[in-house]
């Protein structure tokens, strides 16, 4: 039987019920309680990286051949794009050779769902400019695994509303009883499209979405606080005075003092003494490593949801 083509540009393509089992599996897979089928066996997948990434693209690349599947990987300087293809005819190409597509363009969201009306693969966004579903997805198989649910869990993010942050409130905000509570910079928040997504699935939910542009008047408890690199992907910004604007958003082990339960999360890579103190992020209250290796497991998850696998 010829399996799925289901593409995953965002987890909002998710139902609820897909949502949780993508969840489920790849808390199975990090605990090694998953059965090695071997599912995706046949299967070419391309890993098609145009910026650069450790955790994404060896988290899929692993996963796939843990899967069974073999792989065709490109990095930032491998394809035509660089001599002036455009990335449309790029992914006409690839469509056509391979069964999934894992890409990271780092470019509007809209182009990579042109690849994705091809129909006859399956892509999966690795991050775009907007959202990076695939980390939410690793962050929420940690929340599990770590406090056997997602439903009611208190998040505290600090920091830039960038594509991880996005891909996180539309995630969590997805799960009753969940407040996300993020803390960002005037200027650096979520974009009012993401906003307002995760805000209606909130309202559906249950969930609660607050964000502001302080660290006065932090709540009372959290179940987890979680910040990401202020340059992301290494990128700088446009306005000079950003590092002193971004200064009071650091976490460090002060924040505990509240929260002595609480799990430091960290999408990765870090700039210790930027956005993390060392001590937080190299300190017990961080699973920023687990939830590194959970990049994989969660990888293999949506490897098997795309090809109707799971
Ligand atoms: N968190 C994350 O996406 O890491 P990489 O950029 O190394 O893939």
């Amino acid at each position: 039987m010829a399996l799925q083509k289901r593409s995953l540009l965002s987890t909002d393509e998710l139902t609820d019920a897909d949502l949780r089992a993508v969840v489920a599996r790849g808390v199975r897979h990090s605990a090694g309680q998953a059965a090695r089928t071997l599912p995706l066996t046949g299967d070419v997948v391309g890993v098609y990286f145009r910026m650069t990434s450790t955790r994404t693209r060896t988290a899929f690349s692993a996963g796939a051949l843990r899967l069974g599947a073999q792989l065709v990987s490109y990095g930032p300087d491998d394809l035509q794009t660089n001599t002036g293809e455009s990335l449309a005819d790029t992914g006409r190409m690839l469509g056509r050779m391979l069964d999934v597509v894992v890409a990271r363009t780092g470019r509007p969201q809209r182009e990579l769902a042109r690849w994705a009306a091809q129909k006859d693969v399956a892509v999966v966004n690795a991050m775009t400019a907007e959202e990076h579903p695939t980390q939410a997805l690793a962050d929420l198989t940690t929340l599990q695994a770590r406090f056997g649910r997602v439903e009611g869990l208190r998040v505290l993010y600090t920091g830039e509303g960038n594509n991880t942050a996005a891909a996180l409130a539309l995630a969590l905000t997805r799960f009753r009883g969940v407040h996300l509570e993020l803390r960002t910079p005037a200027g650096h928040g979520l974009s009012p499209q993401i906003r307002a997504r995760a805000e209606a699935h909130a309202r559906r939910s249950g969930a609660t979405l607050a964000e502001r542009h302080h660290m006065d008047g932090l709540p009372a408890e959290v179940d987890a606080v979680y910040t990401s690199r202020w340059q992301t992907t290494g990128t700088s910004k446009a306005d000079q005075g950003w590092r002193a604007a971004f200064a009071p958003f650091q976490v460090t082990a002060g924040l505990w003092e509240p929260y002595p339960k609480a799990v430091f999360l960290h999408d990765l890579p870090a700039h210790r003494g930027e956005e993390v103190t060392a001590e937080v992020l190299d300190g017990p209250m961080s699973v920023a490593f687990e939830q590194a290796e959970n990049k994989m497991h969660s990888a293999m998850a949506v490897l098997e949801w795309c090809r109707g696998a799971l």
